[in-house]
Order: structure tokens, then C-alpha cells, then sequence
């Protein structure tokens, strides 16, 4: 199968990347990576999460991040919701487009949202319902543990079909298969994305890739030939879930957008600001990162060999 013709990076750090940071950052912190990262050239954003701010505290300020990012030109703001509530949250403050959240097991769902599977899918109706009177909006749902449970071990791609089912039922514009604590295999992101793929051609793919083992990039590219055309990716690898411990942060932005540059896609996304980026997290929220790249590497400018394409 030829690799899509394009394909999208989603920048999740200010969401995922900052759900598991020890202590609140603080909002002028936030915004300010905001900035930094719009002007790298990323263009998809998940900024914030619209749930319970005594479940997660770090996101209390969403509304904050939220108005700030949709101020921003050129930037497709999204954010995660648990349920109706978040999504009425999000639209208040102008954000259109939302993830909704909903794992593949009935353990993590409850260790997460307090509720099992079907209960969230109950509030997925109502949900789609309320973005169909909102111009322009979309929900997407991102399912959790897609490929492994941290509590229930391997899932069976049945469990992940069965909530596609229902939710391309819904009319939802989109799924990403979270893969939350890292442990896919690329021939399972192949499987699980091309039997999405021939049950459902027209449905926008996306893959959420924690690089716990160090093979997040592996399963971009399997995603790629199964054609999932949009990668969540945070900017110094940061992240991880609250209700996962252990798992490590996304793959890291900057490893995602060189990868993908030099298999000759154009991201507009600038490596070397985005290494920046990296820097200004390590500064402002956490010396420790898995992401090599703010710890003084040079930047793949300075580099001698093949360089990334016309890519501004
Ligand atoms: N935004 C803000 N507050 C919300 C909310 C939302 N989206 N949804 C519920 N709440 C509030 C309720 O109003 C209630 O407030 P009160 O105690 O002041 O009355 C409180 O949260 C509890 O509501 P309830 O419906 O009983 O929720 P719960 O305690 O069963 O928790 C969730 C369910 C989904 C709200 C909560 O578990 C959550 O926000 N989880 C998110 C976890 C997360 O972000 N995980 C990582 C993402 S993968
Ligand atoms: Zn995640």
C-alpha cells in the first residue's frame, strides 16, 4: 500500500504532555509554549482537557489555554472532553473540535472516567448531537489502551471494532487509536489500522503513540501503510496518563516531524524551532525528558548528510 500523499502532526503536549507534569504549571507557562509551538509552524493543536478539575487539577485553566489558542491564525484547536459537560465547556470558549475520550476496556475506562465502556459511549449521542449545531465542529473519539490494558493485559482488536462500530454509527468524524502505555507492535498498528481501513475507507485515521518501549515511530510508519493520515506526537516526549502509571510520554514532536521530513513529507513545521520548543519545556516544566533533544544535541540543520525537504 503507498503511503498517504499527506499526512497531519498533532501537537498534544499542553494536553497529554502536561497530564502528568508533579505539580500545576502554571497558565503564563502554558501559554507561552503555546506561542512557542504555533510559530514552529504546527498548524493541529489539543491544548487542554475540558474534565474535572478535582479528577485533574493541571487543567482547571482550560477555558484560559483554550481562548489563547483559538486567538491564534492557522492553528485547528482541539481538546479532550470525557463527556457532554466538557464539550459545552469547549464550545463555550470557541474551541470546535473535541476528542472524546473512551477506552477499550471496561478496567481502564473505570480507573479513568469512573464509568465502564457503555456508559460512555451513552454519552457519546448526545454529544454528537450538540456539535451538529455548532458550524464547522467536529468530535472525534480517541480510544485508550486500543492495543494493550495495563490491568487486563492484550485487547483484542473485537473490543476496539465494537466502539468504532457505534460511534462511525453516531457519525463521528474520526477515530485515534491510543496506544496509552506503549506497548503495540508495529504488525498489530498495521492489523488493527487496515481492518479499520477496509471496514471503513472514508474514515479519518489517527494513531496516539506512546513511546514507553521506543517504538513509537516503528508504528507511525505501520500506521502509515495501513494509511492513518494523523499522528498525536509532544513536543520533548513529555507526558503520560494519570491512570496508567508507568507509561511514558507520546513520541517526541521533534522526532516525529524529522522522521517524517526526511521520508520527504512537507510538515511546514520548522526543526529547528521545534527543538526550541523542546528546550523552553526543559526550562519551564521538566528537566526530565525523554526526548534527547534539549539536552544540547545539535539541531539536524547543523548536521552533515541528507537534509529534510522544502519543509519551512
Ligand atoms: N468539566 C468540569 N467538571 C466536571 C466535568 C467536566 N467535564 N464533568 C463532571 N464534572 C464535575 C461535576 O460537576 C461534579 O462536580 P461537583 O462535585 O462540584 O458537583 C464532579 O465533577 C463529579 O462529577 P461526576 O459526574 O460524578 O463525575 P465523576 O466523579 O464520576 O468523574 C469524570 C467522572 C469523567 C468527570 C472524571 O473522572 C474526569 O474528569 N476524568 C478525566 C480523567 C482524565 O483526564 N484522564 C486522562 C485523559 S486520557
Ligand atoms: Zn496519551
Amino acid at each position: 500500500m503507498p503511503l498517504p500523499a499527506q499526512v497531519w502532526i498533532v501537537e498534544v503536549g499542553l494536553r497529554d504532555g502536561l497530564q502528568l507534569a508533579g505539580q500545576v504549571v502554571p497558565v503564563e507557562a502554558k501559554l507561552r509554549l503555546l506561542r512557542a509551538l504555533h510559530a514552529t509552524g504546527l498548524r493541529a493543536m489539543e491544548v487542554t482537557s475540558f474534565v474535572s478539575p478535582a479528577a485533574v487539577p493541571q487543567f482547571a485553566d482550560a477555558e484560559t489555554v483554550a481562548r489563547a489558542a483559538v486567538a491564534l491564525p492557522d492553528l485547528r484547536v482541539s481538546a479532550l472532553i470525557p463527556n457532554l459537560r466538557g464539550q459545552v465547556r469547549a464550545h463555550a470558549v470557541g474551541i470546535r473540535h473535541v476528542t472524546f475520550v473512551v477506552a477499550a476496556t471496561d478496567a481502564f475506562n473505570v480507573e479513568n472516567v469512573r464509568m465502564p465502556v457503555e456508559e460512555s459511549l451513552a454519552h457519546l449521542a448526545p454529544i454528537v448531537q450538540a456539535q451538529r449545531a455548532v458550524p464547522e465542529a467536529s468530535v472525534e473519539v480517541g480510544i485508550a489502551v486500543a492495543f494493550g490494558c495495563p490491568y487486563t493485559g492484550p485487547v483484542p482488536f473485537e473490543a476496539i471494532r465494537k466502539i468504532v462500530d457505534r460511534a462511525v454509527a453516531l457519525g463521528v468524524g474520526g477515530i485515534a487509536l491510543g496506544d496509552t502505555i506503549g506497548v503495540a507492535t508495529p504488525e498489530q498498528v498495521y492489523l488493527a489500522a487496515s481492518r479499520l481501513r477496509d471496514a471503513y475507507p472514508n474514515l479519518p485515521l489517527g494513531l496516539h503513540l506512546h513511546d514507553t518501549r521506543g517504538l513509537g515511530l516503528a508504528n507511525v510508519l505501520a500506521g502509515m501503510e495501513a494509511g492513518v493520515t494523523t499522528f498525536d506526537a509532544s513536543v520533548g516526549g513529555m507526558g503520560g496518563c494519570p491512570a496508567a502509571p508507568g507509561a511514558t510520554g507520546n513520541i517526541a514532536t521533534e522526532t516525529l516531524n524529522q522522521a517524517l521530513q526526511e521520508r520527504g513529507f512537507v510538515t511546514h513545521i520548522d526543526q529547528g524551532a521545534l527543538l526550541d520548543c523542546a528546550r523552553l519545556v526543559h526550562e519551564l516544566i521538566t528537566p526530565d525528558l525523554p526526548s534527547r533533544a534539549p539536552s544540547g544535541q545539535p539541531s539536524p540543520a547543523s548536521l552533515p548528510g541528507p537534509r529534510p525537504g522544502p519543509a519551512a
